[in-house]
C-alpha cells in the first residue's frame, strides 16, 4: 500500500528543531523517483475530482508535489511564500503559531474572481498556515475547492480549522 511505503520512507528525526518534537522528514521520499512519481500520480487522481483551475503551493515544502501536481494536471501553479519574498505587489495574511506569530503572501495578480484552487501542502498540523492560505484565496474572491497534504498528524485537528473553507481534504498519510 501507497501509505505503508510512504511511512516506511519518512525519517523520524528526534528533538528537531527542538527538544521533545519529533520531525518528519519527507527528504528521503525525493531521492526515490519512483514513490515520489506514484505519490504525484495518488494526488492527481485525487485531486481531478474537484476539477481545480490552479494549485496553490505554500513555501518551502509545499512547493515539491504542488508544481510536480499542477504539471500533471496541466494547470497552473501559484506560490505562497513567507513575508518578504515575493518580488511583486503582494497580499498578505498574518496568523498566530505556538509561540509568536507568522505572515504568508501571495501576489495579487495570481488568482482571479471565481477561479477554484486546491492548496497544497506537505504536512497539515495544527492547520494555521493551511487556513492562512485559504484566507488569501478568499480574499481573491477565488474558492478553496479543496487541500491536498502528502502528511496529517491528526492528532493535532488541524481538519477543524480548514474544514470552514473546504470539507475535501485529501491526505496521504495519517498519523
Ligand atoms: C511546516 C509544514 C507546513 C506547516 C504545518 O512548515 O511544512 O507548512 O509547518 O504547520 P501548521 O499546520 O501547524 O501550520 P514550516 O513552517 O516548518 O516551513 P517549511 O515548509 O519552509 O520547512
Ligand atoms: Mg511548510
Amino acid at each position: 500500500m501507497l501509505e505503508d511505503k510512504i511511512k516506511g520512507t519518512i525519517r523520524d528525526v528526534i528533538d528537531f528543531p527542538k527538544q521533545g518534537i519529533v520531525f518528519k522528514d519527507i527528504t528521503p521520499i525525493l531521492e526515490n523517483p519512483e514513490l515520489t512519481s506514484e505519490i504525484t500520480k495518488a494526488f492527481v487522481s485525487k485531486s481531478e475530482v474537484l476539477k481545480p483551475d490552479a494549485i496553490i503551493g505554500i513555501e518551502s515544502r509545499g512547493f515539491f508535489w504542488g508544481l510536480l501536481i499542477a504539471q500533471a494536471m496541466d494547470i497552473p501553479f501559484i506560490p505562497v511564500r513567507k513575508k518578504g519574498k515575493l518580488p511583486y505587489k503582494t497580499i498578505s495574511y498574518k496568523y498566530d503559531l505556538e509561540y509568536g506569530s507568522a505572515e504568508i503572501e501571495m501576489h495579487e495578480d495570481a488568482l482571479s474572481k471565481g477561479m477554484n484552487v486546491i492548496v497544497h501542502d506537505d504536512l497539515l498540523a495544527t492547520g494555521g498556515t493551511a487556513m492562512a492560505a485559504a484566507q488569501l484565496v478568499k480574499s481573491q474572491g477565488a474558492n478553496v475547492v479543496g487541500f491536498s497534504f502528502l502528511v496529517n498528524l491528526t492528532f493535532l485537528d488541524g481538519e477543524q480549522k480548514i474544514a470552514p473553507f473546504s470539507n475535501n481534504i485529501i491526505s496521504l498519510v495519517n498519523y
